[in-house]
């Protein structure tokens, strides 16, 4: 290489030199982007990752051998340009651009490496599908946009491991081959060549580790860590995702807090230049759940669910009556304003949407100038009518939606509905961030398919002292230690104070149907481990590829990771996974049977 850069040294990058330098000389790299031949000028938007510097080749002052070198450049060449820089003519002055008053009148040119026809622009107004940009990732990631993005996650890993580091958090790496252990999501396996038979888990989490690390008694520890779960992927899950990790010791849950408040108030000021004010709003669970039918419930708007069970408790419509008598509610969303934007048809496609989150219909009722039109009216008296009026606040150009139903599906389907009202009746401020606490989690959740129990953060999390007198009469009332931090209706993050004492952790396991001897043969280590003087602790983890999500505006976290999986959890660019080798298998003891 040293060849063919024979001694030229990069002066700059593209995008660094200012009107104060007019006159200097420079040596700029980079690739020819956009290019334009006028005859017997050439111009190129040279690129490098800090931007775009116009390159002029002057066929009236280079010799013939270079110009024709120029002539040859196409876009996506690797050039390098040594030249003056001086400042366009007025006419030429591109105020959308950092180096718009500026361009370099080239005296040499070295061409690094030719470029074919690339399978993308190289474009921020890129309109690629996007299989084709994760396919040519490398291409994609070249466009100022991603480049951008890049930065920015770059930038919010420094902050987090300077902010951490100043309040006394110790960087410890922890393992990538672990042991499998079946609560969680599905684990990846590595198998073991050495132990036939055996495998490998790769970490959901370094949960047990920093715990083990609290007993080692590093105090508080910190890592951005990679964590693997073989789940269904989402616009924001990916199989192999990023952590800000955290643990500590001798510390309650408002302490945790506390120290997050401070991190994500930093985080915020120092990227996008917004104060945060702390403390943080909290709020429980079972508010969460009741006003927004959600446990990350986005609070930049209202619609807020109401309760109407109380005034259609004695009404004649069976769905609502029996779903109140088998222990569930009827709910309202009241979607101020809405009827003038919402048409029949499309209240229609509202009812199917509530279908994807188990609601068996949509009861409406649409507030008109003259009079009410209600998808239950037959059913109703007019003082019940009145109640839900009342109940819901509802006027004159509003539709109220209801849904009845078990809880569980009530919440679910009017959050998820609040949720698309909200993007309908354009009711999201996206320049706001909304930064709360929910706490105070169930600590155990009901699972029919398993028809057992399960944690509903993970096993480890203790339950709120009042509430352990019930983990053996009634699990499902028993309150966890428990709190996520929630942005603009996502969760960033999640943590609790731990269970500190073999005793409790043994009763915890049982709660979740382990027998005492398996629970020993999963965790044995672990729980061993807590025999030996345990400090109280306690900590948290944010999804890092979430928050940049977040702080970038981008739609999906596959757009702030380099190279992200889709759907199906395979690489569109390596093609990974693969099949292997029978010779691999065979040194690995594996059969496939497919
Ligand atoms: P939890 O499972 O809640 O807690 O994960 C913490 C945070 O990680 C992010 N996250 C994900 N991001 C992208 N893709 C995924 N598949 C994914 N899964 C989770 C979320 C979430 O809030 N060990 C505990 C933390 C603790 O208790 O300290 C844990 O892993 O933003
Ligand atoms: P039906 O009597 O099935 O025609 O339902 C009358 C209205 O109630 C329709 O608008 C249905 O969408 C709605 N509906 C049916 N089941 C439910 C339910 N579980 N919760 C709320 N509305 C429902």
């Amino acid at each position: 290489m040293a060849e063919l850069l024979s001694g030229w040294k990069r002066s700059h990058y593209c995008g660094e030199p200012t009107v104060n330098e007019v006159g200097s000389d420079v040596v700029l790299m980079g690739w020819a982007g956009t290019w334009r031949n006028l005859g017997a000028l050439i111009f190129i938007g040279l690129r490098d990752r800090s931007g775009v510097m116009q390159v002029v080749f002057d066929e009236s002052q280079l010799d013939k051998e270079t110009y024709e070198k120029a002539e040859s450049i196409r876009s996506e060449f690797v050039i390098a340009v040594k030249g003056k820089l001086v400042r366009r003519s007025d006419e030429m002055i591109n105020k959308n651009m950092k180096t718009g008053e500026l361009e370099v009148i080239a005296s040499e040119l070295k061409i690094l490496s030719t470029a074919k026809t690339t399978p993308i622009y190289i474009d921020d107004d890129l309109n690629a599908q996007e299989q084709l940009r994760l396919k040519y990732r490398y291409l994609d990631l070249r466009r100022p946009c991603m480049q951008d993005v890049l930065r920015m996650r770059d930038k919010v890993t420094n902050i987090t491991r300077r902010y951490f580091s100043e309040n006394g958090f110790m960087d410890v790496e922890t393992p990538i081959l672990c042991k499998s252990t079946p609560e969680g999501a599905r684990d990846y396996l590595v198998p073991s060549r050495v132990h036939p038979g055996n495998f490998y888990a790769l970490p959901q989490s370094p949960q047990l580790f920093k715990q083990l690390l609290m007993i080692s008694g590093c105090d508080r520890y910190m890592q951005i860590a990679r964590c693997f779960r073989d789940e269904d992927l989402r616009a924001d899950r990916q199989p192999e995702f990023t952590q800000i990790d955290l643990e500590m010791s001798f510390v309650d849950a408002d302490d945790v807090m506390a120290v997050n408040e401070g991190f994500i108030q930093r985080l915020m000021k120092e990227t996008l230049d917004i104060d945060v004010q702390l403390p943080l709003r909290r709020i429980t669970w079972h508010e969460a759940m009741d006003r927004y039918g959600s446990d990350k419930p986005d609070v930049r708007f209202g619609l807020e669910l109401v309760d109407v069970s109380e005034c259609v408790k004695d009404c004649g419509f069976s769905v609502f009556t029996s779903a109140i008598e088998n222990g569930g509610s009827v709910r309202a969303i009241n979607a101020s304003g809405a009827l003038s934007k919402i048409t029949r048809k499309k209240i229609d496609e509202l009812v199917e949407f509530v279908k994807i989150y188990k609601a068996k219909g949509l009861a409406w009722m649409s507030m008109k100038e003259d009079g009410i039109q209600c998808s239950f009216a037959k059913f109703m008296t007019e003082d019940q009518i009145q109640a839900i009026i009342e109940k819901t606040g509802a006027k004159t150009g509003d539709i109220v939606f209801f849904v009845a139903d078990k809880n569980s599906v009530v919440y679910a389907s009017l959050g998820a509905l609040r949720l698309e009202l909200a993007k309908r009746l354009e009711l999201i401020d996206n320049s706001k961030f909304e930064i709360l606490w929910v706490t105070e989690f169930p600590l155990l959740e009901y699972d029919e398919e398993e028809d057992r129990y399960v944690a509903m953060h993970h096993p480890f999390t203790s339950p709120m002292d009042e509430d352990i007198q019930y983990l053996e009469s009634d699990p499902g009332r028993v309150r966890a230690k428990a709190y996520d931090m929630v942005m603009n209706g996502n969760e960033i993050g999640g943590g609790s104070i731990r269970i500190h004492s073999a005793e409790l952790q043994e009763r915890m396991f049982k709660a979740i149907g382990f027998s005492k001897e398996s629970a020993w043969k999963q965790f044995g280590y672990f729980m061993e481990a807590f025999q030996y003087g345990t400090p109280p602790h306690g900590g948290l983890a944010y999804g890092l590829d979430r928050l940049v999500m977040l702080i970038t505006g981008a739609s999906s976290i596959r757009d702030v990771i380099a190279f992200p999986k889709v759907q199906n959890a395979s690489c569109l660019m390596s093609e990974a996974p693969n099949v292997v080798d029978e010779k691999q298998l065979k040194e690995l003891s594996i059969k496939v049977d497919m």
